[in-house]
């Protein structure tokens, strides 16, 4: 078994870790950017893919790279994992579908609602302390699906038809494309100090430091890392300002930090 994610935030790289860890504390797991992925998955039979859903669908890096080694995935049994704030109907379902096409025996879906990280946007803002619950629920419902994947019983969130009617009507339909087009709206403001964080961060290396100022290129997958990484608050992507940044890392790493400011 092997674990392959995409996370902006860091909530699906938590999600990915303990589950793959409670079915087997012996298998790796890998970012999507890391370089040998590909090489890894091919030499295993049992694949959890896991992402953050964008508007009900997968980012187009998870499309893109699903597509990029089709080859591999002829018949894989994956597990595919969303996460989501909220709602995506269809989340799993969408990478689900794809996988199929080249082969892959789907052998569940997994949904976990996590903390939301459009940090430009007040929509689905929560406090501190509902964020934590929200991390403990997603944790009890992982610990709880692994529990039934050892008994061979696998969930099926998102796979059924009703599920991407749901994705399709809720938010697809009239979200669609908008990953795409914002493949070139980042927004680095004077406030921006040339730290250069946000460049080292990006999974896409999408920006770079020039005279001293980030620069954003046209490659953006909206994963929302540097928006919620920038210390000078200087990045926004669908918003104008920073109303709250959000990483899953400063919650887990200090009692009293904050996550949301
Ligand atoms: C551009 C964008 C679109 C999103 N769309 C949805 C959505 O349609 N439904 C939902 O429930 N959450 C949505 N979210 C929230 C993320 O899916 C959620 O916060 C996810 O756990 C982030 O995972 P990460 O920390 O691994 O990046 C969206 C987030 C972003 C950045």
């Amino acid at each position: 078994m092997i674990g392959i994610y995409f996370s902006g935030t860091g909530n699906t790289k938590h999600c990915t870790e303990k589950l793959v860890r409670l079915l087997d504390e012996t298998a790796q797991t890998i970012p999507m950017e890391d370089k040998s992925a590909a090489d890894l998955l091919s030499r295993h039979d049992f694949i959890v893919l896991a992402y953050p859903v964008q508007y009900s669908n997968m980012p187009v890096m998870v499309r893109e790279f699903i597509k990029d080694h089709s080859a591999i995935w002829n018949g894989k049994k994956v597990l595919c994992v969303a996460t989501q704030a909220l709602f995506s109907g269809d989340g799993a379902g969408c990478a689900a579908r794809l996988l199929r096409k080249y082969g892959a025996d789907i052998v569940g879906g997994l949904h976990i609602c996590m903390p939301d990280s459009i940090g430009d946007v007040k929509l689905l803002k929560k406090s501190i302390v509902k964020h934590r619950e929200m991390i403990q629920t997603a944790d009890q419902k992982i610990e709880k699906c692994a529990a039934k994947i050892r008994q061979g019983r696998y969930p099926k969130d998102g796979l059924y038809f009703y599920d991407r009617i749901a994705g399709l009507f809720g938010q697809r339909l009239w979200f669609y494309g908008k990953t795409k087009d914002y493949s070139d709206r980042l927004k680095i403001n004077d406030a921006c100090t040339g730290c250069g964080l946000c460049a080292r961060l990006c999974p896409m290396e999408n920006i770079a430091v020039k005279n001293g100022k980030a620069v954003p290129g046209n490659r953006c997958t909206m994963c929302y890392r540097c928006v919620n990484s920038c210390p000078a608050r200087a990045i926004t992507l669908l918003g104008n300002t920073v109303v709250a940044q959000y990483r899953f890392d400063k919650y887990a790493d200090a009692e009293d930090s904050t996550g949301i400011h």
